[in-house]
């Protein structure tokens, strides 16, 4: 080609293409519209696409005058070709906030591909669209430059991650959908069987066991981007069905699997967000994240740690505090540097939100303001001696606040530890810019239901009880195990453990659980048998995806990061589903519905 062909042959273009150099070029430009302005007699179609924004200008005196006529017409979201011709903008017309800011297209001919109705919410600026309208026009809502911009980074993500699981040796092996109930702790979704009268498939809550069977079957090292499906009730961070990048190995220590998980996200970190995570990631146990921070998953962008205030009130004459230290319980508190401050009715909002919120029985708080001190605390709780001590423990200086929680210690350690994430909040100390990973171990292997006392799994059954412990011994709910949560600003990103493969002790563990012999067999036989055939030991770990590019992106919700999640209620509000089907369908299945009727909403 020659120079002439360059400039003259007819180049289509993407909206965020065009730079100086492209100055004479004959370009088609592809899009939405974006933005129309007329200013006198030239107008002026700003097009998108998902590359940027290319400005396109009629002019009447140069532009075919049927385009010229319809660019008049165009409104918002319109999809249009414009061809013309690449011209350097004028100086000082120059758009800086643009990549193609110094560029703009005299476009002489246009063609409209496809008219738009009037878009229910606007797609450009920070206007707050309510979410149902959102959900129902996703595909709407999904052009807007900040959801172009998270999916992107999620795509970007996982390609950093499957590209750096593939150097290490994983391969990507898929499991199936259409399973049995694996237990992760929520409901399953089942899947009615046309073949089996009166029998379901599960959707998979995890690949649990297909991954610990793939490592009997020898792969050695697998991953997949996993697909889940959970009937939990939905919150900002958990969606009914969500993906995981779920690994697993064999013959590994649990530092090998923080390894490769420090790895992944680092290179998911540094890759799609330029972020340096910092490994080696903290470590702490389950004892003193609980101890520190009231969580199983701090958020360590700032400090406030809990304290155990019990020594400080032992032989107090405080009736509530006295009785609550002869059972047993704990005094859990915490520092409000400059919290003294508070006016009495801050005090009592905060109190009032424990309550309501936190599920505080009471919360109680002492202000060393520099008029002295003040409290909720009757002064029989105030001795000197007993100030003194809380001065100590907190390290608290005049001007600071304490608050205080009464209760079994892991209750009065959680609403401590609500609390400082509510006060962290309120202080501004939760940057969203900041990145702040930690490992927590030494789980407990079970917790105990508080209402009926019964035994679950503290991850899930498959999970190693640490060794050297006897599974007989008489309090089997202070087995620890050898399982691991990677935490990031106080979210959970993923959970792991290295597992049981000898059937004997698995088999210990369902007994634990309270599992009969038939519903062992009829469950896990498979998984049982599996280990009699050569089970080498095994650990790995499930990292949740949307979450992770939820924290990337700052997003309040995974919903913002997922591109057709589900509302709050489960539903999609879009393609409208859950919904009825067609009686022939159901007859098929021989399921027949005891509603009045069918397709009733909850
Ligand atoms: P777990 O159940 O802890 O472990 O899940 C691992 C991670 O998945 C994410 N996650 C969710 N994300 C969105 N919506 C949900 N409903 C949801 N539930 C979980 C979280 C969580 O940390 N099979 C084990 C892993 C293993 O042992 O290897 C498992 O699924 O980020």
């Amino acid at each position: 080609m020659t120079t002439a062909d360059q400039t003259t042959a007819l180049r289509y273009v993407t909206c965020g293409e065009l730079r100086p150099h492209d100055e004479g070029a004959r370009v088609a430009v592809r899009g939405w519209v974006n933005s129309t302005r007329d200013h006198g007699g030239l107008i002026f179609i700003d097009v998108r696409d998902r590359f940027g924004v290319t400005q396109v200008v009629f002019d009447p005196r140069t532009a075919d005058a049927s385009a010229y006529e319809t660019a008049g017409h165009l409104r918002s979201e319109d999809v249009i070709m414009a061809i013309g011709t690449a011209r350097r903008r004028p100086a000082g017309t120059e758009n800086l906030n643009l990549s193609t800011g110094a560029i703009e297209v005299a476009a002489d001919s246009l063609e409209v591909l496809n008219k738009s109705k009037t878009p229910p919410f606007p797609l450009h600026g920070d206007a707050d669209v309510d979410e149902a309208l959102r959900m129902r026009y996703r595909y709407i809502d999904l052009r807007r430059p900040q959801m172009q911009r998270n999916l992107e980074l999620r795509h970007r993500a996982l390609k950093a991650a499957r590209d750096y699981l593939d150097s290490q040796g994983f391969l990507e092996i898929e499991t199936p959908m259409l399973i049995k109930q694996t237990p992760e702790g929520a409901r399953d979704f089942l899947v009615p069987s046309r073949l089996y009268p009166g029998e379901f498939y599960a959707l998979p809550q995890s690949p649990q066991l297909f991954k610990q069977l793939l490592m009997v079957a020898g792969f050695h090292r697998y991953f997949q981007m996993a697909r889940c499906f959970r009937d939990e009730d939905t919150r900002a961070d958990r969606q009914p069905e969500f993906s995981q990048i779920d690994i697993e190995l064999t013959f590994p220590t649990q530092d090998d699997v923080i390894a490769v998980i420090e790895g992944t996200l680092s290179q998911m970190f540094g890759r799609a967000l330029g972020v340096d995570l910092h490994p080696p990631f903290r470590r702490m146990t389950f004892d003193q994240a609980m101890a520190d921070y009231g969580s199983d998953k701090p958020d360590l962008r700032f400090e406030m740690k809990l304290g155990d205030y019990s020594p400080a009130f032992a032989g107090t004459e405080f009736k509530i505090f006295a009785s609550a230290l002869a059972k047993g319980d704990a005094i859990v508190g915490l520092v409000d540097r400059s919290g003294a401050s508070r006016s009495r009715r801050e005090f009592d909002a905060l109190v009032q939100l424990a309550a309501t919120d936190f599920g505080a029985k009471g919360l109680a708080w002492i202000a060393f303001a520099r008029d002295g001190v003040k409290s909720s605390l009757p002064k029989a709780a105030l001795s000197e001696t007993a100030l003194a001590a809380i001065r100590q423990i907190g390290a608290a200086r005049d001007g600071d606040a304490v608050f205080f929680v009464a209760d079994a210690r892991p209750v009065a350690q959680t609403i401590a530890g609500k609390l400082r994430l509510h006060l962290g909040t309120e202080r501004g100390l939760r940057d969203p810019a900041r990145f702040e990973a930690c490992w927590v171990l030494d789980f407990p292997l079970f917790e105990r239901d508080p209402q009926t006392g019964a035994l679950g799994p503290m991850h899930h059954p498959f999970t190693a009880p640490a060794p050297g412990q006897d599974l007989a011994g008489p309090d089997p709910a202070s087995l620890r195990s050898q399982h691991y949560d990677v935490v990031l600003n106080g979210s959970e990103l993923g959970s792991g453990s290295i597992r049981i493969h000898d059937p004997h002790v698995q088999r210990r563990v369902f007994e634990l659980l309270g599992y009969t012999e038939e519903q062992v067999q009829h469950r896990f036989g498979f998984l049982l048998e599996a280990f009699a055939y050569g089970a080498p030991p095994h650990g790995g770990m499930a990292l949740g995806i949307d979450r992770i590019i939820a924290i990337m992106v700052g997003a309040e919700s995974i919903r913002e990061v997922i591109a057709f999640p589900k509302n709050q209620r489960f539903q999609d509000l879009m393609i409208e589903a859950p919904s009825a089907v067609e009686p022939e369908a159901l007859r098929e299945l021989h399921i027949k519905l005891d509603q009045k009727k069918a397709g009733d909403k909850p």
